[in-house]
C-alpha cells in the first residue's frame, strides 16, 4: 500500500477536549486547502461530560444542536437534549449537574449520551472540508468503550486511534460495528481472568437499524511505545482485527506516556528514567509493512523530513496544536504558556505520581494549577466523575471501582492499598477545568491541570514576541512548507 492515500501529518488527540472539533477541523480543512494530506483528530475522552457540560452552559453557538439536528435517530438525541440542555446556561457559580459514573453495565440513558456525545463532535468536525478525522481514546478508559465508538462511527470518523494501554480488542469492535452486529469488549478486572467480564453492546438496542444500517469501517492505529507493542499488535493471533496503522510515541510527547521497561529509576526531580529499550526501531517498524507515524517532540519541518527518511508515513504532533488559537484549551492558560515558552521558562515535569492511570503524566507547572501544591492542598478529595477509576472483583464475585486518587479513607475500604493513593490527583477534574468546565464545589472551583510535551521550541518559529498568537494553519505552514510542494 502507498504512503499517498495516508495523512503526512496528524493533529493528535488531545483529552479532554483540548483536540475539540474546532482545532480537528481547522487542521483537516487547512490541509485540504494546502493540497496536503493531514488529519485532525478529536479526543473522545469524557466526550460526554463535556457535552453535557456545554448543554449546561446554553450550548454556546448552537454547534451541539446542529449535530444534534443531523443524528439519524432524532427522538434519541431529542432525549439526551431534554435532559442536559439548559437555556441561557446554568447560572455563574452553580455546579453542574453529575453525571452517573459509567459503570460495567451501562444505563441506557448514559449510553445515549455517549453515543450523541461521539456523533456530535466528529460530525463538527467533518464539516466543511474532505479532510480525513480521527477519533482518540485511551484504553485505560474502558467502561464506555462500545458506546464511544458507536457514536464515532454513525458520524463516520475516518480512523479510531489508541493508546494508554494494549487495544487488542478494539479492531474486531469496529467489525462488528460495521456489520452493524453486537460487539463486546472484556473489561481489565484486578482480581479476575482477562475474559470474566465482557462488555456487550449490540447497536440496534441503542439506535434501530432502519436509521443507520451498515457503517463504514474505519481505520485502526494503536498508538505504542516500543516496536515490540507494535510487533505484538501486528499478530493477528493477538488481535480480534486488523491494525492499519501505528502512532510511535515517545515519552517527551504531551499526555500519557508509557513508564519505562526499567520502572526502579527515577532521576533527582522524580523523573521515571527512559533507557535503551524504552525507544522505537524503526527499522523493525518498516518491517512489519504497516504504515507509521513519529510523535514525541516533532514540530520542526526537519524532524518531519527524517520521518520520512526513515520510512515513516509522517509524524503526528500534539504541543504544537495545544497551543494555537482553536485548541479548547482555557485561553489564559494557552496565554501563559505561550509566554512561558518564548522566555524558556516552561518547566514541564514527568509526573509518575499524580495520574490514577499509573502511567506517568507530562505536567506543566503553573501557579493556580493542580501543579501548584499550595493551591491544590486546598481541594477536598472527591471522586464524582470516575472515569480512571479501577475495576476489582469483590469477594463475592461482583464488580466494584476504586480510584487512587478518591479520599484515602473510601479507597482502603475498597481494599487499595495507601501508598497507591500518595500524589495521586484528580486528572478528570482538573483535565476538565483546563478546557473551562471546572465543576464548582463549596470549598471552591476544581482548579485545571495541564499536561503538554517536553518540548515547545516550535514557539520561536511561530511569534514573534511573548504575546503572539497563532492559528493551527499556521503552524501546519510552518511544518509543512517545504512538503506542501514537493510531496504531493
Ligand atoms: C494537551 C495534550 C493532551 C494530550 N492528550 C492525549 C490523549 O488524550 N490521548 C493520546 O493518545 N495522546 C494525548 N496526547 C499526545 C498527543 O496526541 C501527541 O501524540 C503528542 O503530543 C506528540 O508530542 P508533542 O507534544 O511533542 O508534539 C496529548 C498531548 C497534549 C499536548
Amino acid at each position: 500500500m502507498s504512503h499517498s492515500e495516508y495523512p503526512l501529518l496528524i493533529q493528535g488527540g488531545m483529552g479532554v477536549n483540548v483536540s475539540n472539533w474546532q482545532l480537528a477541523r481547522a487542521v483537516a480543512s487547512a490541509g485540504d486547502r494546502l493540497g496536503v494530506r493531514t488529519m485532525g483528530v478529536v479526543s473522545g475522552t469524557g466526550i460526554g461530560i463535556v457535552v453535557a457540560r456545554r448543554l449546561q452552559d446554553g450550548d454556546p453557538g448552537g454547534h451541539i444542536r446542529k449535530a444534534f439536528d443531523a443524528f439519524p435517530y432524532s427522538e434519541m438525541a431529542d432525549r439526551v437534549w431534554d435532559a442536559w440542555y439548559v437555556e441561557g446556561g446554568k447560572p455563574e457559580g452553580k455546579p453542574y449537574k453529575s453525571i452517573p459514573m459509567v459503570n460495567f453495565k451501562l444505563r441506557l440513558d448514559v449510553a445515549e449520551l455517549i453515543v450523541c456525545a461521539n456523533f456530535a463532535e466528529v460530525w463538527l468536525a467533518k464539516q466543511g472540508h474532505n479532510g480525513p478525522i480521527g477519533i482518540n481514546y485511551l484504553e485505560k478508559i474502558q467502561t464506555p468503550r462500545l458506546p464511544e465508538i458507536l457514536g464515532a462511527m454513525i458520524a463516520g470518523v475516518d480512523v479510531v486511534l489508541m493508546g494508554a494501554g494494549i487495544p487488542h480488542q478494539v479492531p474486531g469492535v469496529l467489525d462488528r460495528f460495521a456489520a452493524y452486529e453486537p460487539a463486546s469488549y472484556y473489561l481489565d478486572v484486578v482480581g479476575a481472568g482477562s475474559r470474566e467480564f465482557p462488555m456487550a453492546l449490540d447497536p440496534a438496542s441503542i439506535v434501530p437499524e432502519r436509521f443507520v444500517g451498515r457503517l463504514r469501517r474505519p481505520r485502526f492505529f494503536a498508538i505504542v511505545a516500543t516496536h515490540v507493542l507494535a510487533q505484538f499488535l501486528s499478530d493477528p493471533r493477538r488481535t480480534t482485527g486488523r491494525v492499519d496503522g501505528f502512532i510511535a510515541e515517545g515519552p517527551t510527547a504531551g499526555g500519557h506516556n508509557a513508564p519505562p521497561r526499567d520502572r526502579s529509576k527515577f532521576n533527582q526531580r522524580g523523573e521515571p528514567v527512559y533507557g535503551e529499550k524504552d525507544t522505537v526501531d524503526p527499522r523493525k517498524m518498516r518491517e512489519l509493512g504497516r504504515p507509521f507515524w513519529l510523535a514525541g517532540s516533532y514540530a520542526h519541518p526537519q524532524k518531519l523530513t527524517e520521518a520520512l527518511a526513515e520510512g515513516a508515513a509522517g509524524c503526528q504532533m500534539g504541543s504544537i496544536f495545544a497551543l494555537c488559537e482553536e485548541s479548547g484549551l482555557r485561553v489564559d492558560l494557552k496565554r501563559e504558556l505561550r509566554r512561558l515558552a518564548f522566555r524558556r521558562h516552561l518547566d514541564v515535569v514527568a509526573d509518575s505520581r499524580s495520574s490514577p492511570s499509573g502511567f506517568p503524566f507530562n505536567v506543566a507547572q503553573l501557579s493556580g494549577t493542580v501543579s501548584d501544591a499550595e493551591a491544590h492542598d486546598a481541594r477536598t478529595r472527591i471522586c464524582d466523575i470516575g472515569y480512571l477509576r479501577h475495576a476489582y472483583k469483590t469477594e463475592r464475585g461482583a464488580i466494584a471501582f476504586r480510584c487512587p486518587s478518591e479520599p484515602v479513607d473510601t479507597y482502603i475500604k475498597r481494599g487499595g492499598k495507601i501508598e497507591d493513593t500518595e500524589g495521586r490527583k484528580c486528572l478528570c477534574n482538573g483535565l476538565l477545568s483546563a478546557v473551562g468546565l471546572a465543576q464548582m464545589h463549596h470549598w471552591g472551583e476544581e482548579l485545571p491541570i495541564v499536561t503538554l510535551g517536553r518540548n515547545t521550541d516550535f514557539i520561536h518559529d511561530l511569534i514573534d514576541d511573548e504575546e503572539g498568537r497563532y492559528t493551527a494553519a499556521d503552524a501546519l505552514r510552518y511544518l509543512l512548507g517545504k512538503h506542501s510542494r514537493l510531496l504531493n
